[in-house]
């Protein structure tokens, strides 16, 4: 385990951060406004929705944690930005000025933007993978393994076993075990891998980081087999603010000076810029060699849209170009944090078992140990999501057996170790009161935990199943 910063650390059983009280670094200018629902319409919403959050009307949700990607509140600059948009079909003016946030903040040398980050997934997973090639990765995502798979390739995971495990404290449970790579690269040998797959943060273990010295390693592991390094950077600033608090050698630097020590230790990354660049909508691909970004360029016209625009507005890249700067303010990305951070404290006041240390993205409740009068194959994770909508309108998602789908030759449910409920903060958007609302309501159901019963899958699609399948109660 690499060694800590002390200074930064109030406990070192959490993790969490020592701090007085702090305040966002911003103001309020502008209210959504939300309707209020009572427990039995949600209880009739739930029902029609076939116990699948996902399948709720946005409308009939108090506070939505379904995700924190595209949900952010914008800057006023950002808004600001929508009214620079340069809507010409080829070289608009805010590809260039999204071409260079993405050299100065990231240091990659080409940019291809895409309607989202699955876009830019699926023109990397297109230019690099051939059939029967071996892609590992520090633990799946669903839609970066999913295109992995559709271009012909295997992902093979090779994440550190910590991450497998919801109380293991390690600080960077995101890490990389080099042996489970290099026993990947002995098996198939070095030509089969066309890139190494590694996500900052890991999404699926709960938001957690990977250290530089992590990084460090492989950098040295891959350039001796000739195997690149792809980033999924998706949450990167949230990843480095981890490093600056936790790893020795870096509370002096700034979440941009680390961001881009980061992206300098790899050879390209796919990006969705709906987490943390603050935007609604956008995402790219952004690579070192000419020979990827020409076939992904070439790509980009038949999946996305013409190579300076790839399915955004130029007003879409002007915003997240904007985004990209404001994501690694460190004052912003203390706050982030820090709100998430005082919602897992609150519930871990309350009893509940949630994965540790508190990730960057969300709280992950571990529906295992919360439902253990449930059986995985009886969805734990999915009916306890259901029934905090039912408490207080809070929607939250499913990251378990549901997620995790089937296996393409067995047919067979994968059984992931982790049957975890995702309560993901969308940026900038709720206040302290709303996590101490939500706080109260999971209590309560944790009350009532031994009341609630399993579910039984009532439609299922073939591809990423979580989004639509629907389920009745057993
Ligand atoms: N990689 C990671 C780690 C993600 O979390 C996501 C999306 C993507 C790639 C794909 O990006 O949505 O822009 O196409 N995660 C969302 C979530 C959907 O709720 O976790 P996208």
């Amino acid at each position: 385990m690499p060694a800590t910063t002390e200074r930064n650390f109030a406990d070192k059983k959490t993790m969490s951060i020592k701090k007085r009280s702090w305040a966002e670094p911003f103001k309020i200018k502008m209210v959504e406004l939300l309707k209020m629902t009572t427990p039995a319409q949600r209880r009739k919403a739930i029902r029609e929705a076939g116990y699948n959050t996902f399948l709720l009307k946005s409308e009939d949700v108090y506070i939505d944690l379904l995700t924190d990607s595209g949900t952010s509140a914008m800057s006023d600059r950002q808004w600001a930005g929508l009214m620079m948009g340069d809507e010409a079909y080829a070289g608009s003016k805010n590809f260039y000025t999204l071409e260079k946030a993405v050299q100065k903040y990231y240091g990659y040398k080409y940019l291809i933007p895409t309607h989202q980050g699955r876009g830019a997934e699926n023109l990397l997973s297109q230019s690099l993978i051939k059939k029967g090639d071996i892609v590992p990765g520090n633990m799946y995502f669903t839609t970066t393994r999913l295109h992995q798979e559709l271009a012909g390739g295997t992902f093979v995971d090779v994440i550190i076993d910590e991450a497998h495990d919801s109380q293991s404290l390690h600080p960077f449970k995101g890490n990389i075990d080099i042996n489970k790579l290099d026993a990947v690269v002995k098996k198939h040998g070095a030509v089969k891998i066309p890139y190494i797959c590694v996500a900052v943060t890991v999404n699926m273990a709960g938001g957690q980081p990977v250290s530089m010295e992590n990084l460090k390693l492989l950098r040295e592991y891959t350039s001796k087999h000739g195997i690149k390094i792809m980033l999924d950077m998706t949450r990167i600033a949230e990843n480095a603010f981890f490093i600056q608090q936790r790893e020795a050698g870096y509370s002096h630097k700034s979440v941009a000076e680390i961001v881009r020590e980061i992206c300098d230790l790899t050879d390209g990354a796919t990006f969705s810029g709906k987490k943390d660049a603050l935007v609604n909508i956008g995402g790219f691909l952004a690579v070192n060699d000419f020979e990827t970004f020409e076939e992904a360029s070439n790509l980009v016209v038949v999946y996305e849209g013409l190579h300076t625009y790839g399915g955004l507005a130029g007003r879409d890249m002007e915003a997240m170009a904007i985004g990209i700067a404001e994501s690694v303010h460190d004052e912003h990305m203390k706050a982030r944090i820090g709100q998430v951070q005082y919602l897992g404290e609150k519930l871990q006041e309350a009893g509940i078992p949630i994965v540790l240390p508190i990730g960057g993205h969300g709280i992950f409740i571990d529906a295992k140990r919360f439902l253990p009068h449930l059986t995985q194959d009886q969805f734990p994770a999915q009916a306890l999501a259901a029934e905090l909508y039912i408490d207080s309108g809070v929607r939250t998602m499913e990251r378990g057996i549901v997620s995790a789908g089937r296996n393409a030759q067995t047919g067979d449910h994968y059984y992931p170790k982790l049957e975890l409920v995702r309560l993901t903060m969308p940026r900038r958007v709720y206040t302290q009161a709303h996590m101490d609302v939500i706080a109260e309501s999971v209590a309560n159901v944790y009350k009532n935990r031994k009341k609630i019963t399993g579910l039984k899958m009532v439609y299922e699609p073939r591809y990423l199943r979580f989004f639509q399948a629907q389920f009745e109660k057993l």
